[in-house]
């Protein structure tokens, strides 16, 4: 059965505009994909709300289907899209921050991981919660980093796919851990793991129908320090056989990216091109050193950035240009990186990245060999990005490079989340949301519903999300 829908519906197309159509109908086919959207008394939209009571032939899709009116004060959005979490590090999720990197990888990271893979029922316990946490923070559609064990990524996947979460599993490959009791023991012994997983996931998914499958896998070589070139070679190859995404971490900070100059002799960003993993398929997580030299290499290959700014706020040393990653039209989305970073909210993301470039702006001005009140005229590059750029990031950004829509329009498939600023009764704000000017003047113009979409972006949380749809199914 179709679902129709009536009311506000805010999204972002580009990284600067925020559309806002009021007063419109959204159709969505039984499939889960948007088949409509238009203004309410359009006659495109008259004739298929007319075609509910008389049941034309050329409305079966929604002749059964009673409109559902989204309220005076709420919105659709886009789901939210995390492109990068660790699954079985939100077991220890806040823990160790303080240390680097590496160190923190060992001390608590693959420990982590490990438990999780030794531990079905404990495996059951954290995905289950973490998928069901992800749902209430408006997160829809997720990129996985899971664990080395087969049983445990089922595990995940088997989670999301019943909850309705989507997403993709990456079983990790690593044949050169440094921790003897969680790694794999050889190129061949990895690429067998990863095969079966592949197969067994695969043959989970064959009960459902093409738009009910939600779940996909995605190779997933740690980084790096942790695969042998041998490895690596062998998961290119399998992932264009298998026609399966890839996704890594590179370029995500000091420590990393000089480990791998110490091992290899060749910086990380040139392995991965001499590998040929830089392609439309890659998603690499951080590449908080992108620079001039890397900026074609990503955006001729149509290579994919999580950009992840807590994450990168605590455990890189330099903060992802994303001002100048968004001028050069760079595919981008937001990560949370749990546990690099410690909140499992892509709102949170969204702040943050606004902050962290904002803090680049700063100290970009500070570091002008001028006088205070020269700097003002001296111009140059703004290195600041805003509110609207980012909800882009955590919806559209998040999706396009993983072949999805992320906007609300025809052909997209119907992934929503329904937000309410304040209830009929008492237009005075949900949640921690005091909108004083909403009592009295109402939200009827575009500039109105922007101004309180931006309060929601600032201060919103969870108890104004009403709804959530992935594919068209309910799923909160
Ligand atoms: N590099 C390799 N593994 C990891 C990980 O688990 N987290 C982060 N942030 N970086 C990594
Ligand atoms: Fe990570």
């Amino acid at each position: 059965m179709g679902q129709l829908f009536v009311g506000t519906f805010v999204d972002t197309p580009c990284p600067g505009e925020l559309r806002i159509r009021q007063d419109h109908l959204l159709v969505v086919d039984e499939k889960g994909y948007i088949t409509h959207i238009a203004p309410i008394h359009d006659d495109s939209s008259q004739s298929i709300l007319s075609g509910l009571s008389s049941s034309s032939p050329s409305s079966s899709s929604s002749s059964s289907s009673i409109p559902m009116e989204l309220g005076k004060h709420s919105f659709l959005l886009p789901v939210f899209t995390d492109l990068h979490i660790h699954a079985a590090q939100y077991l220890f999720c806040g823990l160790g921050l303080d240390l680097p990197l590496i160190e923190w990888l060992e001390r608590y990271a693959y420990k982590a991981e490990e438990r999780v893979d030794g531990d079905p029922a404990l495996a059951e316990r954290v995905y289950g919660t973490l998928v069901k946490r992800l749902l209430q923070n408006g997160t829809g559609c997720v990129s996985f980093f899971g664990t080395i064990g087969v049983r445990s990524n089922l595990i995940l996947a088997k989670k999301m796919q019943e909850a309705g979460l989507r997403g993709f599993v990456g079983k990790l490959s690593m044949d050169q851990s440094p921790r003897p009791t969680y790694g794999e023991t050889s190129a061949s012994a990895s690429l067998d793991s990863l095969n079966e997983f592949l197969d067994s996931l695969e043959g989970y998914l064959a009960q459902y129908k093409p738009h009910e499958k939600v779940v996909e896998p995605i190779i997933t070589p740690r980084y790096v320090p942790v695969c042998s070139d041998e490895l690596l070679g062998r998961l290119k190859e399998l992932g264009d056989k298998r026609g399966v995404r890839v996704q890594s971490h590179m370029c995500e900070g000091r420590d990393q990216m000089g480990l791998v100059y110490k091992q290899r002799g060749k910086r990380d960003q040139d392995i991965w091109n001499e590998l040929g993993f830089l392609g439309p398929k890659t998603l690499q997580a951080h590449v908080t050193y992108l620079d001039d030299e890397m900026i074609p290499l990503i955006k001729d290959r149509e290579v994919t950035i999580a950009h992840c700014p807590l994450s990168n706020a605590y455990l890189s040393e330099k903060q992802f240009p994303l001002r100048e990653a968004l001028d050069k039209s760079l595919n981008v989305g937001l990560g949370t990186d749990v546990a690099g970073g410690y909140t499992l909210s892509i709102q949170n993301q969204m702040r943050q990245a606004v902050i962290i470039s904002r803090l680049r702006e700063g100290a970009r001005c500070e570091n002008m060999d001028c006088s205070f009140a020269e700097s003002a005229n001296k111009g140059g590059k703004n290195l600041s990005v805003d509110w609207v750029e980012s909800i882009y990031l955590a919806t559209r950004g998040g999706k396009k490079g993983m072949g999805l829509g992320g906007c609300l329009e025809v052909g997209m498939e119907f992934d929503a989340q329904l937000i309410e600023l304040a209830d009929e009764g008492s237009p005075s704000g949900v949640g921690a949301l005091d909108l004083f000017d909403l009592q009295t003047r109402g939200i009827d113009t575009e500039e109105e519903w922007k101004v309180n979409v931006e309060r929601w972006w600032c201060n919103g949380d969870d108890r104004n999300r009403k709804g959530m749809w992935v594919q068209g199914r309910k799923v909160l």
